[in-house]
């Protein structure tokens, strides 16, 4: 039986955190790498440390903490407007040039996002990209306020689409994530968007590791989690067939 349903996380995989650059770079020149960087390392760290602690607030409240503790720890003074300002391109973060494509290549399948951002974030970035109208569903974690990568959250998806872990394809490039919708129990397709011979590469290259490589050796390589990929995959434009030639 086919994939019935194929569910993206957003950032990441459908989006790309890392163009905020242009922007945390303009608002501080000569900072703006390693402002991107700790922002979203410690955004995710935030996500799994309040559902540890069981002090649940949405993705824009951890994503405006996180940019706070960055810039304080940096020694960067700011303002409300300076913030705001950074803030803002997390509703309109550029998509994978090869989102589109597979997105429409797959539209005979359901289509959604199941992502730890909050309802009104999700629905900003999918209205600004477009892609509103390719996705059959937006799926935000803060219905079971609890972050991925908690069991409760990927349940959402059999919840909103009524599909069965069996018959949805999860796409995903982070690895946390990967793992986690695996030891879930779902399909689950890894975008691998930095190979281990870039990554070694990267950190070979001078003395002194940047904080980008830095976040690449956190964030983009598998996870020693014992769980694995059913499919690894470089772009997103290799989805349409596995998810047409898929036989479980
Ligand atoms: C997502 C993140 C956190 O859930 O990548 O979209």
């Amino acid at each position: 039986m086919p994939f019935k349903a194929v569910v993206f996380d957003a950032y990441g995989t459908l989006y790309d955190v890392q163009s905020v650059a242009a922007v945390t770079e303009q608002a501080f020149p000569g900072h703006g790498d390693i402002i991107t960087q700790l922002w979203r390392i410690k955004q995710l760290e935030y996500t799994w440390l309040r559902s540890l602690m069981q002090r649940y607030e949405d993705f824009a409240v951890v994503t405006h903490d996180s940019l706070v503790y960055t810039l304080r720890v940096l020694g960067l003074r700011t303002d409300a407007a300076t913030l705001d300002r950074i803030i803002a391109k997390y509703l309109d973060l550029d998509p994978y040039p090869d989102a589109r494509a597979a997105l429409a290549a797959m539209k005979d399948r359901r289509l959604a996002i199941l992502s730890n951002g909050s309802p009104a974030m999700l629905d900003g970035l999918a209205k600004a990209s477009g892609f509103d109208t390719l996705l059959d569903a937006v799926i935000s974690v803060d219905a079971r306020k609890i972050f991925k990568p908690s069991p409760q959250a990927y349940a959402l998806i059999e919840e909103t689409l009524g599909l069965a872990p069996s018959e949805v394809l999860f796409v995903s490039s982070n690895p946390w994530d990967v793992c986690g919708a695996k030891a879930f129990g779902l399909n689950v397709a890894w975008i691998e968007r930095v190979s281990p011979e870039a990554m070694a590469a990267a950190c070979l290259e001078t003395d002194l590791v940047a904080p980008l490589t830095l976040f690449k050796a956190l964030r983009t390589q598998m996870d020693e989690l014992g769980f694995a990929p059913d499919y690894r995959i470089a772009a997103l434009s290799e989805l349409p067939e596995i998810v047409t030639t898929h036989e479980p």
